[in-house]
């Protein structure tokens, strides 16, 4: 039996439906058609019913860039909220959003986890939703991200949640946890979401599967003895039980759990996004 983590729901998204490499989700008052690889099966709605309540639907054209189809008018930026914390969805060239839901089960723990004056490394940070709930619980947050419209996405966030003080740093991962080293930084809590494609600052190109070892291996010396480290991983080859034994052979001596984050559509239908590796 697969070990299924699945995400928490929240009122302002809902994965409604997804089949035929779609899926259905809305955000907020507006509902999105995106292409999901993971969505192999067939839907519970038909087309027509998916039509009906989409606002807009991605075409991709090349890898994850594309165009968005407008099926009813909305603005291409709009705001959601996640139990109080303002987060900007945008549409534009790409089949991302600003948000990735499932993430969830991850802003859950990052809550649980943090308390004021702790400090949070939030690599792969993206549009920086874990660095709004790190510095709102009066974390001290580092957010690393290699592109640079990432970080103004995450500056956005924090501006439209009060949430200014997080540290924002231009920069290849890996390279940056190096440095961390150097400089004998620790942190409390490590959070890592690697894409299975990435890009280093100087546009190398980033495989994860040639990476995930020495990530997980520079966040057991940029740890505390007590901290927790989150990964996860979109990537089909990065499953469970490699990062259970990168894990295990990373930190011999804490508890290390994996499994399978997944998130369950309204109409019952299971998508598993990747792994998830949890060390406490
Ligand atoms: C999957 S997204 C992260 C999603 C985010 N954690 C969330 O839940 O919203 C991956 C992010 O990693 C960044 N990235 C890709 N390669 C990188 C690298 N080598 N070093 C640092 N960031 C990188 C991308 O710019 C992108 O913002």
């Amino acid at each position: 039996m697969k070990n299924r983590i699945y995400a928490p729901t929240w009122e302002s998204y809902e994965l409604i439906d997804a089949g035929d490499g779609l899926k259905l989700e809305r955000w907020g008052p507006v509902v999105t058609i995106r292409p999901e690889i993971n969505a192999y099966f067939k839907p519970e709605l038909s087309k027509k019913e998916w039509v009906n309540q989409a606002h807009a639907q991605f075409i991709e054209e090349r890898g994850t860039f594309g165009n968005w189809k407008m099926l009813k008018p909305i603005s291409n930026e709009w705001v959601i909220d996640f139990h109080g914390i303002k987060l900007i969805v945008a549409i534009r060239n790409t089949k991302h959003t600003g948000i990735f839901p499932e993430q969830s089960v991850n802003w859950q723990n990052i809550n649980q986890s943090l308390n004021p004056g702790d400090h949070f490394l939030n690599l792969f940070g993206y549009s920086g939703a874990s660095s709004v709930m790190g510095t709102i619980k009066g974390a001290k947050v580092v957010h690393v991200d290699s592109s640079k419209s990432a970080l103004t996405w995450a500056k956005e966030n924090q501006e439209i949640n009060g949430a200014n003080g997080c540290k924002l740093v231009l920069e290849d991962a890996l390279l940056f946890m190096d440095r961390e080293i150097k400089r004998k930084h620790q942190y409390h809590l490590i959070q890592m979401d690697p894409p299975a494609w990435g890009i280093g600052t100087k546009g190398k190109k980033w495989q994860l599967e040639n990476h995930i070892d020495s990530l997980i291996n520079q966040a057991s010396k940029l740890l505390l003895e007590n901290g927790k480290l989150i990964v996860s991983t979109y990537s089909p080859r990065t499953t469970p039980a490699i990062l259970r034994e990168i894990g295990v052979f990373s930190f011999p001596s804490r508890n290390v759990k994996v499994g399978i984050l997944a998130s369950k559509s309204t109409t019952g239908k299971v998508l598993e996004h990747g792994s998830l590796l949890i060390v406490e």
